[in-house]
């Protein structure tokens, strides 16, 4: 779509106008060709004049014209109105069994990876992260030790195995659920081209699932491919709940801010919600000022760890 709405339009056409019409006569074109311009450019302005300047009232127009009936008021947004009630807490011991059933038709996502015409596209190994070991994991691991562990935001699994292996280390029996719609972000295939496309399908699910594969955390770590705000609120309607939970998915205010939201009522008692880009500008601070807003709104106190927040009863 032309974006014309910021343009003073008629005072940019007639000095338009005014400059065409004395080049046409430093040329030595004949005045006849000047008017006709001058006459093509007047329709053009005229045409422009019966268009709305800002793309919005055209879609507006286009609304008011097939839609007969008003949004009902309860449509108003409200941006603290967060779901806030779970259903009945599911225990611990039946958290992988029943992503497995609601989400794999009961198959382990695993059973028979990779697939042939997959294999050639992986590298054995390929792990990437930002922050992804810094010592709050550890810190809070200990603290926590957590059964049941939801990662938001996992891309090539750095920071999930990293818990996976902690974990381990303390003889933890911990589910780690890691939600990522393992998209990435738009021009991703430019930053990472060792990681394949296919028909405009990035294979950073897959190179994922083969790092998780490599380091033997298949039975630990289980991934819900698909965008965080669906599969909070899903994990809020089957009572999937956890002791910690790391959020470090979309970092721009809108999406930290409806994270933490819906991240924070699927916490355990005595459970700790922390995320990444606290203290890095690469967020624009987005993410801090979700943080500071959530905390202020719920009464809690931020407390930071390395590059990270930390919320909860530590
Ligand atoms: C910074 S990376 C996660 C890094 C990882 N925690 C680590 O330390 O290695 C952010 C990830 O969030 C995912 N993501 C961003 N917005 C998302 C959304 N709305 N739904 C699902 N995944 C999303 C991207 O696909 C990306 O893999
Ligand atoms: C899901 O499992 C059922 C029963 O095992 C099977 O009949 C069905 O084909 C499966 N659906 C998909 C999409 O794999
Ligand atoms: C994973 O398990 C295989 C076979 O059980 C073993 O050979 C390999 O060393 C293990 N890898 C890691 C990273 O523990």
């Amino acid at each position: 779509m032309i974006q014309y709405s910021n343009i003073d339009f008629p005072a940019a056409v007639i000095t338009a106008t005014a400059k065409i019409t004395s080049a046409f006569h430093r040329r030595g074109y004949t005045k006849p060709a000047a008017y006709f311009v001058i006459l093509l450019l007047s329709y053009y302005l005229g045409y422009l004049s019966a268009v709305p300047k800002n793309p919005s009232d055209v879609r507006q127009q286009h609304y008011s014209a097939t839609t007969t009936v008003n949004p009902p008021p309860q449509a108003a947004v409200d941006h603290y109105q967060f779901q806030t009630q779970c259903a009945t807490p599911l225990p611990s011991h039946l958290v992988r069994q029943t992503i497995l059933t609601r989400i794999f038709n009961g198959t382990s996502p695993y059973h028979g990876f990779p697939q042939p015409h997959i294999k050639p596209l992986l590298r054995q190994k390929r792990i990437k992260g930002w922050g992804s070991t810094g010592a709050v994991f550890k810190n809070l691991i200990n603290k926590v030790r957590p059964t049941t562990v939801i990662e938001i935001g996992t891309f090539l699994g750095a920071s999930a195995i990293h818990m996976a292996e902690l974990t381990r280390q303390l003889g933890l029996d911990t589910q780690i659920l890691c939600i990522d719609d393992f998209r990435g972000w738009p021009g991703l295939p430019n930053q990472f081209r060792d990681i394949k496309m296919i028909n405009g399908d990035t294979m950073l699910l897959y190179q994922f699932i083969q790092n998780v594969v490599q380091v033997n955390a298949t039975e630990a770590i289980l991934f819900l491919p698909f965008s965080t705000g669906s599969t909070l609120d899903r994990l809020c309607e089957w009572g999937v709940l956890a002791d910690l939970i790391e959020v470090d998915a979309g970092h721009d205010f809108h999406s930290a801010w409806s994270d933490i939201n819906r991240a924070y009522k699927l916490l355990r008692p005595g459970g700790v919600i922390f995320g990444h880009d606290y203290f890095t500008v690469a967020d624009n601070r987005g993410v801090r000022r979700a943080v500071n807003m959530f905390a202020r709104v719920n009464g809690l106190r931020v407390k930071a760890d390395g590059q990270h927040w930390v919320l909860g009863s530590l």
